[in-house]
């Protein structure tokens, strides 16, 4: 009893004693202000489970918590979605490095950005909402200019999707995408398994199966910012991808077909570099039409989960996020059309590239363009993709 006393002494004087330090070196460094914003409490919870509990076309929706070690996810099952990551910055302060809203009805809200999202059933754009499969055309629904976009006018971001907590780690996530849904053929059965390991790891594992020829490509749609939340610009944080080429994009961000090297280009991410002395470059076509970063990579991983497909520090928090991935390529978003309407968990806007994602996929309009990578599944064929989002600190 009275050494568990002194105990609690001692560690309320360390307490104070650190206080004390991180205070005034606080001072010191006015520049650490969104540090001591990433260590505050109210920056790094998990929304209240309530603020998620409703009933939405007939359905229970929900939040689910996933822990494991020092990382805890939350997931809603309204459109399969990352609320939340948190992870330890370089001192050890919680940060959530995933854009998000605390509650489920923002996420309902006009003018879908995809926060956090499932995207399907086809993960960015198929041109002019059209592809032939087996000798037969299919029009989609169209919602982004002519072209249709991540799945459609609902897609299956704004849907609920089943879902059961086998436990305190992982959450699976289903979700019957019905023969005809925003045009596409055959009843879809998708399955979407997100789980926290141990070392900081987030892995989504994504099946599905089918009843007729289909097209499909799914992704996750999570804006990170490594900084923490609506820390500020992304522009400064340090990205390298491994991929020698990309798929050059058309003024609708329409693959052309073909593939151009990075070489001596914006688009060279080979070795870490920040973003800020090429986003504006609009002497570059390409960065002009994608209004900065918007682009899918080749990656040069060859379908290798255990090749680094890409790389990404926060240059305050010094948090890293590894991305491993059995996709042909990664779509890099850079946050740009992102501006400041909507009010994010913590209060704040999310303002012009405060957030960027790295969707792992398959590349755009692929059913429309015979020399990329089929997205084709068959009846009796089993789609198995994984990503895996990796976070240290350093
Ligand atoms: C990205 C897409 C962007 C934009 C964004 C959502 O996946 O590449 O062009 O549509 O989603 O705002």
């Amino acid at each position: 009893m009275k050494q568990s006393f002194s105990i609690t002494i001692f560690s309320f004087l360390i307490l104070a004693f650190t206080a004390c330090n991180n205070n005034s070196s606080m001072n010191n460094n006015t520049k650490d202000s969104a540090a001591a914003d990433r260590s505050t409490s109210s920056s790094v919870q998990i929304p209240s489970a309530e603020n998620f509990q409703t009933t939405i076309d007939g359905k229970q929706t929900n939040l689910y918590v996933l822990k494991n070690g020092n990382m805890q996810v939350a997931v809603t099952n309204y459109g399969a979605r990352i609320v939340s990551i948190i992870v330890p910055d370089k001192n050890g302060n919680p940060t959530d490095v995933a854009v998000g809203y605390d509650n489920v009805a923002d996420y309902g809200k006009g003018g879908d950005t995809y926060f956090g999202a499932v995207v399907g059933r086809y993960g960015n754009r198929i041109a002019k909402g059209k592809f032939k499969l087996d000798g037969k055309e299919y029009t989609l629904a169209v919602n982004n200019g002519a072209n249709s976009l991540h799945g459609g006018k609902t897609g299956y971001s704004r849907v609920v999707w089943d879902a059961q907590q086998p436990n305190d780690s992982s959450v699976v996530l289903t979700y019957l995408s019905k023969d005809g849904e925003e045009g596409y053929p055959g009843n879809l059965n998708v399955k979407v398994t997100y789980t926290v390991l141990s070392n900081q790891q987030l892995k989504i594992n994504y099946e599905a199966t089918t009843d007729k020829s289909t097209v499909l490509n799914l992704t996750n749609h999570t804006y990170f910012n490594l900084n923490g939340q609506s820390s500020g610009t992304i522009n400064d944080h340090l990205f390298m991808i491994n991929a020698s080429t990309f798929t050059p994009v058309d003024s609708t961000l329409i693959p052309t077909g073909k593939l151009e090297t990075v070489k001596g280009t914006p688009f060279d991410f080979s070795t870490a570099k920040t973003l800020a002395a090429t986003v504006d470059d609009s002497s570059n076509q390409q960065i002009k039409f994608g209004h900065g970063y918007d682009h899918n990579f080749v990656l040069n991983t060859k379908d290798n989960l255990k090749e680094k497909a890409a790389e990404v520090t926060g240059n305050e928090s010094g948090i890293v996020m590894d991305v491993y991935t059995d996709q042909p390529g990664l779509q890099f978003y850079g946050g740009n059309f992102m501006d400041g309407s909507h009010t994010l968990k913590n209060g704040k806007k999310d303002d012009h590239r405060t957030a960027f994602c790295m969707e792992t996929q398959h590349y755009p309009d692929s059913p429309n363009q015979p020399n990329f990578p089929s997205t084709t599944l068959k009846p009796g064929q089993q789609y198995q993709t994984t990503t895996l989002y990796a976070f240290s600190a350093k």
